[in-house]
C-alpha cells in the first residue's frame, strides 16, 4: 500500500488548478445510460472513483473513449475527455463486487430503469462515515411506478410499463436520491414534482446536462424541481463543473500553512459558506480573473463554531478539513455533524499529532494548540485522510499517513499540486 510522507512547517506559495468535481462527474456518467447517442464529458478528474463508474458503465454495455485535453501549458491540469454511448444496454445488473467499492454505483438505478424498464443493483452496504441506506431513491422510484423487492443484497428493480411522473416529497435532503430520480423522471411519462431537493450544485451541474441532452426541467438550483418526461434524450457535450471541495481543501491548506494560493478555476459561489466560515477565523479570499486567491489574514487564526448542513450551508464534505485548521487556531470551535452519524474518524488521527479535540456525540470541541508535531497516522475516509495531510503540512516534523488510497478516490494528483507551491511532500510506493 502506498503512504505520503510530509515534512511540515512550509508556507504554501504559487497556483493549483482545481479540477473538475468528483460529485458531478460520477452522476454526469450516469447520465450516459439514458441515451443510445454520444455523450461527451470534459474536465473529468483523473480519480479511482471515476475509473470505477466507467469500468461499471462498461459491464453494462457503455462504450468509452477518453483522452487528456489539450493543455495550453504544463500548469494547465486539464481533466480528461470521455465520450461515452450506450448504444445498446448489454446488462443491467451492477454487482456487489463493483458497487462495494463505490457507493455511487447506485445511481445507475434510475437510468437504468427509464432506459430499460428493469435494473438488479446491489445494495451498496455502509461506509465508514455511516449506514448510508438508500430507502429514500427506493420510495421515490416506487412513486414513479418501479416494483422494488430486496433480495439477497441486491435491489431488484422493474418498471414492466415504464415509469409514470410522481409528486416525491424527500423526508430529508439527499443528494444521491435527488439525482437518481432527475435522472429517472426525465424519460417518465407525465411530470414528476421533486421536493425537498438537493440544491447542491452537483445536483444542477446534471440537471443543466441533462437538460443539453433534451430533458425538460426547471427550478434547477431551488429545493423544487419540475420534470416533463420525453419520449427520449439524445447526445451531447458537457464540462464537469469545478470541484467546490477540492477548492475549500486547497484555501485551508494556504491558512493552515500560512501561504497564499492561487486557485485556477475556482469559483466563490460553489462554496460561499466555506468562504464565509474561513473569512471570520481569519482567512482572506480576493476573486481574480483566474480564480480565487486565499491566504491568511495578517495574525493567528480565530476558533470558530460550525454545523455542516445541506447547501447552501456548510458542507460535511469540508468537516474534517476545517477541523484541521481549528485545531492550530487561538481559542476554541465547536464542530457538529448533522449529516452523518460517523464523521469524526479523523478526531484520533489529529489527536495523535497533538490536537486537543474532544467529541460529545454529534459535536466535537476543538481546543487550539500553538503547533501539531508530524507522527504516523491512519487515513480512514476520503475527507478524513486529507485532513491530515493538511494537518501534516503544518505540523513540525515528519508525517506518514498510510492508507492513502482513501485519498486517491478524490484528489486529482494531489501531492504533485502542492509540492508545486513548496510542501515538501512524496508518495512511497508499496510501504
Ligand atoms: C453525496 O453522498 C456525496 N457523494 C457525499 O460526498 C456527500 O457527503 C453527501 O452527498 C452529502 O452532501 C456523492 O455525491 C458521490 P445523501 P450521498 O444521500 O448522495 C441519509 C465525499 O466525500 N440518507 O445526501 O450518499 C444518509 O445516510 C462524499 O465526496 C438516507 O437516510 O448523500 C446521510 O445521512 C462522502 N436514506 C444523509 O441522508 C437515503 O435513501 C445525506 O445523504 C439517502 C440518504
Amino acid at each position: 500500500m502506498d503512504c505520503i510522507r510530509i515534512l511540515g512547517g512550509k508556507p504554501l506559495h504559487g497556483e493549483i488548478a482545481i479540477s473538475g468535481a468528483k460529485n458531478a462527474a460520477l452522476p454526469l456518467l450516469a447520465a450516459s445510460l439514458l441515451t443510445d447517442e454520444t455523450l461527451t464529458l470534459s474536465n473529468l478528474p483523473h480519480l479511482a472513483d471515476i475509473a470505477s463508474m466507467a469500468h461499471l458503465l462498461r459491464e453494462l454495455g457503455v462504450e468509452q473513449n477518453v483522452r487528456e485535453a489539450p493543455t495550453g501549458d504544463a500548469s494547465n491540469w486539464a481533466g480528461q475527455v470521455m465520450e461515452l454511448t450506450a448504444g445498446q444496454i448489454k446488462e443491467t445488473t451492477a454487482l456487489y463486487d463493483l458497487v462495494r467499492k463505490m457507493r455511487a454505483s447506485v445511481l445507475v438505478l434510475g437510468p437504468l430503469l427509464a432506459r430499460e424498464g428493469e435494473a438488479r443493483v446491489s445494495l451498496p452496504g455502509g461506509c465508514a462515515i455511516g449506514t448510508r441506506p438508500v430507502d429514500l431513491h427506493l420510495q421515490a422510484l416506487e412513486q414513479l411506478g418501479a416494483e422494488i423487492e430486496l433480495e439477497t443484497g441486491y435491489i431488484n428493480a422493474r418498471a414492466p410499463n415504464g415509469l409514470h411522473g410522481g409528486h416525491v416529497v424527500f423526508p430529508m435532503v439527499t443528494v444521491g436520491g435527488t439525482e437518481n430520480i432527475l435522472m429517472a423522471s426525465a424519460l417518465a411519462k407525465g411530470e414528476t414534482i421533486i421536493a425537498n431537493a438537493a440544491r447542491e450544485p452537483e445536483v444542477a451541474d446534471l440537471a443543466h446536462c441533462l437538460v443539453a441532452m433534451g430533458a425538460d426541467i426547471t427550478g434547477i438550483g431551488t429545493d423544487t424541481l419540475r420534470i416533463n418526461g420525453v419520449e427520449r434524450l439524445h447526445g451531447a457535450a458537457y464540462e464537469v463543473l469545478p470541484d467546490r471541495i477540492e477548492i475549500g481543501s486547497y484555501a485551508v491548506a494556504a491558512a493552515i500553512t500560512g501561504g497564499e494560493l492561487l486557485l485556477k478555476g475556482a469559483r466563490s459561489e460553489l462554496i460561499q459558506s466555506t468562504i464565509d466560515l474561513l473569512g471570520r477565523a481569519g482567512v482572506g479570499f480576493e476573486e481574480e480573473e483566474k480564480g480565487l486567491r486565499v491566504s491568511r489574514i495578517n495574525g493567528p487564526l480565530r476558533g470558530v463554531d460550525l454545523m455542516t448542513e445541506p447547501f447552501p450551508g456548510f458542507p460535511t464534505d469540508m468537516q474534517a478539513q476545517f477541523m484541521a485548521l481549528m485545531s492550530v487556531s487561538e481559542g476554541a470551535s465547536m464542530v457538529t455533524e448533522t449529516i452523518f452519524e460517523n464523521r469524526f474518524m479523523h478526531v484520533p488521527e489529529l489527536c495523535r499529532m497533538g490536537a486537543d479535540i474532544n467529541v460529545h456525540g454529534a459535536s466535537a470541541i476543538i481546543r487550539g494548540v500553538p503547533s501539531l508535531s508530524g507522527a504516523p497516522v491512519m487515513a480512514t475516509d476520503l475527507r478524513a485522510s486529507v485532513s491530515l495531510v493538511l494537518a501534516g503540512l503544518a505540523a513540525e516534523g515528519e508525517t506518514l499517513i498510510n492508507r492513502v488510497y482513501h485519498l486517491d478516490r478524490g484528489y486529482d494528483r494531489l501531492e504533485e499540486k502542492l509540492a508545486q507551491c513548496g510542501a515538501e511532500i512524496e508518495r512511497m510506493h508499496g510501504v
